[in-house]
């Protein structure tokens, strides 16, 4: 059985100002009539499956209860006083499963951990990559899943094997966020998937290598488990004990220095939802290439996303930009520097 972790906790910062701090990207309906967070649970069905964990930031703790109440389904809590990336996030949902199965004297099985943050067209290519890697994951190998690479991504990992079409391999390198050069490189090179940033693997596996690699991030975790409270349905850590932890995404902490991993190539129509290049990557465009949301008016515009919420946009003889409109806010940017829209929140948040 696997015990699916739901990572919810992110900003989604490049989706600015769709995504804001109050309700991020994973909490919106981008793509679907259902919010990215009810399409990954969805994604689940038709697999046996321990109750989920969801792991989010405290103060999106209705929200989440919220959506899950909307599909009917019932997930564990953990709230996160204030974000410390992926690594420590799945510490807590590990330490989680490991209480369940004290309490149950169960077997959750392999965590399998899941960004709130994807598109998966196939949904059976997706359930048969799992049944692929679950041996591996029950023998103690830590295992990825590859997107064959369609252009050269800064924003992704990057999984170096011995042949990108195979079905399951030993996981020679994994690299995040390489620069402009390297990805370019790996893309020529023809030996590397980008990561999908889904996992399985054991959780008292995951607990015990990230002891060895960030001791005091480990103890860190535990501590604030231990000395956990709950609250309603919630799963609090405790606050000062967790704030304690340093920050850091599994990818630079764990995933760059793990020995035994393997590789599954996920060929099921996957794409990050992370930045608008993304989303206008997958949505339907019209016979320009626009994708037009919203109370829209367009001449001579092409390859552009033009999105408005509040008012009427129009726009006249651009090409490859973004443009998005909400009550308070206006964006527009080049669409291929859509990564780059976390730098330019940045500066908003300084400026507060
Ligand atoms: N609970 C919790 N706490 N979740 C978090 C936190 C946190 O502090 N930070 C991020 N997340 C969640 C996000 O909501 C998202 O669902 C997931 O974890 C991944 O985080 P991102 O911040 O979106 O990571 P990324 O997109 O830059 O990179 C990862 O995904 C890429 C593919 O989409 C990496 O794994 C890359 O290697 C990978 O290619
Ligand atoms: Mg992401």
């Amino acid at each position: 059985m696997l015990t699916p972790v739901i990572l919810a906790g992110g900003n989604g910062t490049r989706l600015w100002p769709l995504s804001r701090r109050d309700t991020p990207k994973q909490f919106l309906p981008l793509l679907e009539r259902r919010s990215m967070l009810q399409a990954t649970l969805a994604r689940l069905d038709g697999l046996t499956t321990a109750m989920p964990i969801v792991v989010c930031a405290d103060a999106q703790r209705f929200l989440v209860a919220e959506q899950l109440r909307e599909m009917g389904r019932e997930a564990e809590i953990v709230l996160e006083p204030e974000g410390r990336d992926t690594a420590p996030a799945i510490a807590l949902a590990a330490l989680c499963q490991q209480a369940r199965c004290v309490d149950d004297s169960g077997d959750g099985g392999a965590l399998l951990v899941l960004p709130a943050d994807h598109y998966i067209a196939d949904v059976a290519a997706f359930h048969e990559a799992l049944e692929r890697a679950q041996s591996a994951a029950m023998q103690g190998a830590f295992v990825t899943f590859g997107i064959v690479p369609r252009h050269p991504e800064t924003g992704y990992g990057y999984l170096q094997v011995d042949d990108i079409s195979a079905g399951l391999q030993p996981l020679r390198r994994f690299v995040e966020k390489p620069d402009a050069m390297r990805a370019r490189a790996f893309l020529e090179a023809g030996r590397y998937l980008w990561n999908s940033g889904m996992f399985l693997m054991q959780g008292e596996r995951y607990l015990q290598v990230l002891a060895g690699l960030r001791p005091e991030m480990h103890d860190a975790v535990t501590a604030a488990w231990a000395a956990r409270r709950t609250d309603l349905d919630f799963l609090r850590p405790d606050a000062p004990t967790f704030a304690a932890c340093e920050r850091e995404s599994v990818d630079y902490a764990v995933m760059e220095h793990i020995d035994k991993a393997v590789a599954v190539t996920l060929d099921a129509g996957w794409s990050d939802v992370g930045s608008f290049q993304a989303l206008w990557d997958i949505a339907e465009k019209d016979a320009d290439g626009n994708v037009l949301r919203g109370d829209t008016v367009v001449e001579a515009t092409r390859d552009t996303w033009v999105q408005s919420q509040s008012r009427l946009v129009a726009t006249l003889g651009i090409e490859g930009l973004v443009v998005v409109e909400t009550a308070d806010s206006v964006l527009v940017a080049d669409r291929r520097r859509a990564q780059d829209i976390k730098t330019l929140v940045a500066r908003l948040d300084a400026q507060g």
